[in-house]
């Protein structure tokens, strides 16, 4: 549609008949030339990446699709499903579940890091010392420093996984170090080892890719809906409608432990 006084602008999809260009690019062109983290930073950031930078965005969408029926947001998902709800509000149900302490925890922990980097900087001190002086700020305003901290695991193998591939593209800088300083001032600080989780992890790895603090909790979302999807189905297909659903009765029986170089 031509500019007039009564258009507002868009810059990210113009869609013609017969015609669908993502930031400039044709959407059919795209298919099955771009995996789906080099489109996702098309669409957020403007512009196709490296390959090895789509290739670390499609991990981090991996590493979070799934986490089993405990995590509240399947809990969530599977509550809905459980009462009849059509698919878009299961998947509805389980995002709302998405918050602060729950994989929303992407934003605030870079937030967090870029102050450590930042101070750092600053004073031209180490990341272990700037981590602890923040540190000591959140623990004066007894506020939990978002991306640390696990109920299941003590050492995610989604963290290690995520700074290898992301030392491997060349992209590991100091916010990936920050963030291992905040995890051993975390420890220096209670004495208690509150892990590097995959929230945090994620958050490093996006200021490396220099995302924009606003859109980071929505790769979670996003790659997260995917597994509520899962999760509503199964609810769906294999349980008594309206059950009494507890977390952390249930017990896997899916395909034994296998390797992907068995395929
Ligand atoms: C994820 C989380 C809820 C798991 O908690 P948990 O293992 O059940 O641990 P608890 O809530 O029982 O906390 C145990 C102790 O560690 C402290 N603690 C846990 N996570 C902490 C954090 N991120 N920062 C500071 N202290 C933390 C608690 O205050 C508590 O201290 P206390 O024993 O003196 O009261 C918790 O670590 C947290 O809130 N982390 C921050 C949010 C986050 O990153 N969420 C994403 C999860 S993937």
């Amino acid at each position: 549609m031509p500019m007039t006084d009564n258009t507002w602008n868009t810059a990210i999809t113009d869609v013609k008949a017969n015609e669908i260009r993502l930031r400039g690019y044709r959407i059919d062109e795209l298919m099955g030339r771009v995996d789906f983290g080099q489109a996702l930073h098309l669409l957020l950031r403007g512009e196709l990446p490296e390959e090895k930078v789509g290739r670390l965005m499609t991990a981090i969408l991996v590493s979070s699709m799934d986490h089993g029926p405990g995590a509240p947001s399947a809990h969530a998902a599977r509550n809905a499903a459980s009462t009849g709800a059509p698919l878009s509000a299961c998947v509805a149900s389980g995002v709302l579940a998405i918050n602060r302490f729950h994989g929303g925890a992407i934003e605030d922990c870079a937030r967090a890091l870029e102050q450590v980097v930042g101070l750092a900087d600053e004073k031209e001190c180490s990341l272990d010392t700037a981590a602890d002086q923040v540190l000591a700020g959140y623990k004066s305003r007894k506020v939990r420093v978002s991306g640390f901290g696990h109920r299941v695991h003590t050492a995610d193998p989604r963290t290690a996984r995520l700074f290898e591939l992301a030392a491997e593209a060349g992209l590991a800088g100091r916010y990936i170090e920050a963030c291992k300083a905040v995890e051993s001032g975390l420890e220096r600080q209670s004495g208690k080892r509150l892990p590097i989780n995959v929230d945090g992890a994620i958050g490093a790895v996006l200021l490396e890719l220099g995302f924009e603090f606003e859109v980071m909790n929505g790769f979670f979302i996003l790659a997260r809906t995917a597994g509520l999807i899962a999760q509503a189905r199964e609810e769906t297909t294999r349980e008594r409608k309206m059950r009494k659903i507890v977390p952390g009765t249930h017990c896997y029986d899916g395909p034994p432990a296998r390797e992907t170089e068995n395929r």
